[in-house]
């Protein structure tokens, strides 16, 4: 077959090199994007009087034939064609003949495919977005129902303090707020049309590249023809802002896993969300929580990869960049499907608030609360530190909690105590005493949970 570039070459293509140089394979779903570009390279075209008006229609008239029989079930791809742009340039020649030939003047591969690539990755970067809100509203929702809802929480994962579940929960409403923030930043890089950069140097051709812009809706222009064909940083970001988000999501996943244990018992995740065993008839798995948590390295693994391929590259393309795809691709993927579950496994788990209340009584995450009414009653806190700290030991010894103690044997320990102590100790009062700005005391949960409500983007 003969190439769209093969005026110069006396043999053809070994067909191994053939194989392994297209991109084909994983470009086309680049397809709808690169057709749009075309369309509005074309118009301008017209429009700069470089092509004729009625060339330029007939061109775009092509070009959504095209765009039509990929929308209804696709058109074939070759590897002999390399990729999607000279795919889609070999189709519109084939249906409307030679003149097909003048779309790529003014134009070269390398703008085309960075704008491919942009184009791409502000449609998906939008989709994440609004599915990351559905995943902080379904936190939102948890949070608000167990505000009430006592645990441990823990530090090195001993028992450290009694929190509210809404509190805990909350902490990755905002993980994934920052994560949505960074998103939404992202968007200002990759707002930015290479195309116009041609190969490296520009265009000999009076092209407007504003025109452009506003034909496909950028926000602006790269200012430098070799940065818009050698910049990567757009990619970079987005599969760095999935990776630090996947983190996130492995973090929750993790604790899902942990929690649904028999061991902690505090949530149970709905039957839909979990997978049974091919030899034990009791086993109810959390497959989902595992594989998000799995997903994560693929991610990374993504990230480092294209940080890897770009590293030492000279200005400006290098055919290296095509290996920016797949990773892209599959990040994109993951995390999609990763937001789309996460949304309504949250939603759907029961929350045990029995197993939590009953973990919260049997232990002693009320030390500090105990240590710090010492304080209150005028006893430096390192020594009252040591005074809980003897207290607790105590109270192992001998099998018991601190609400089980008795009056006298505090009293023994520090003629401070009073009565009130067993008031303190309760896990109701232990929450609700960390009313501290971002506490978690009931009060200060539900003024978090105002704040968040305002983050929320769909109304
Ligand atoms: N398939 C190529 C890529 O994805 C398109 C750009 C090719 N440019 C070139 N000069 N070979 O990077």
């Amino acid at each position: 077959m003969s190439k769209l570039w093969g005026g110069r070459f006396t043999k053809d293509t070994n067909e191994l090199v053939e194989e392994f140089t297209a991109s084909i394979e994983f470009d086309q779903q680049l397809a709808i994007e690169d057709i749009e570009g075309s369309l509005a390279h074309v118009q301008m075209l017209g429009e700069c009087n470089i092509i004729s008006s009625e060339d330029a229609d007939v061109i775009q008239r092509g070009l959504y034939k095209l765009k039509n029989k990929i929308e209804l079930g696709g058109i074939e791809y070759s590897v002999a064609n390399e990729d999607i742009h000279m795919n889609i340039e070999k189709h519109l020649i084939d249906e409307i003949g030679p003149i097909g030939g003048k779309l790529h003047t003014g134009r070269s591969r390398n703008d085309q495919v960075a704008t491919d690539m942009h184009l791409f990755l502000k449609r998906k970067t939008v989709e994440l977005i609004s599915l990351v809100d559905d995943v902080q509203q379904a936190i939102l929702n948890q949070a608000k129902a167990n505000v009430e809802t006592i645990l441990p929480g823990y530090t090195h994962l001993q028992r450290a303090q009694p929190i509210s579940f809404g509190h805990h929960l909350m902490a990755y409403f905002w993980m994934l707020e920052r994560d949505k923030e960074r998103l939404i930043d992202s968007m200002k890089r990759i707002d930015v049309l290479p195309l116009g950069a041609g190969a490296l140097a520009g265009t000999t051709f009076s092209i407007n590249r504003e025109r452009v812009a506003e034909l496909l809706g950028f926000d602006s222009i790269y200012p430098n023809s070799i940065d818009a064909v050698s910049d990567r940083d757009f990619i970079l970001e987005f599969l760095s802002i999935s990776s630090i988000m996947m983190t996130h999501i492995s973090r929750l996943s993790e604790e899902m896993v942990i929690w649904s244990s028999e061991e902690f018992n505090f949530i149970e995740l709905d039957d839909s969300f979990c997978t049974g065993s091919s030899i034990m008839p009791q086993k109810k798995n959390p497959d989902v929580p595992e594989l998000l948590r799995a997903k994560t390295g693929r991610t990374y693994g993504n990230l480092i990869g294209l940080l890897t391929v770009l590293k030492g590259l000279p200005l400006a393309y290098n055919k290296d960049m095509q290996e920016d795809k797949e990773g892209m691709f599959d990040t994109v993927k993951t995390v999609e499907g990763t937001l789309k579950l996460l949304a309504p496994m949250i939603d759907s788990m029961t929350v045990n608030h029995n197993s939590m209340k009953k973990a919260v009584t049997e232990d002693y995450s009320n030390a500090t609360d105990l240590a710090d009414y010492l304080v209150t009653k005028g006893m430096p806190f390192r020594e009252a530190h040591a005074v809980i700290g003897q207290i607790v030991l105590q109270a192992i010894q001998e099998k018991k909690y601190l609400l089980d103690i008795e009056y006298a044997v505090y009293r023994g320990y520090s003629d401070l105590f009073e009565e009130d102590l067993y008031d303190v100790l309760k896990p109701e009062n232990v929450v609700a005493a960390r009313d501290s700005t971002g506490g978690t005391a009931q009060k200060q949960v539900r003024k978090q949970i105002e704040l968040a409500e305002t983050k929320i983007l769909k109304k």
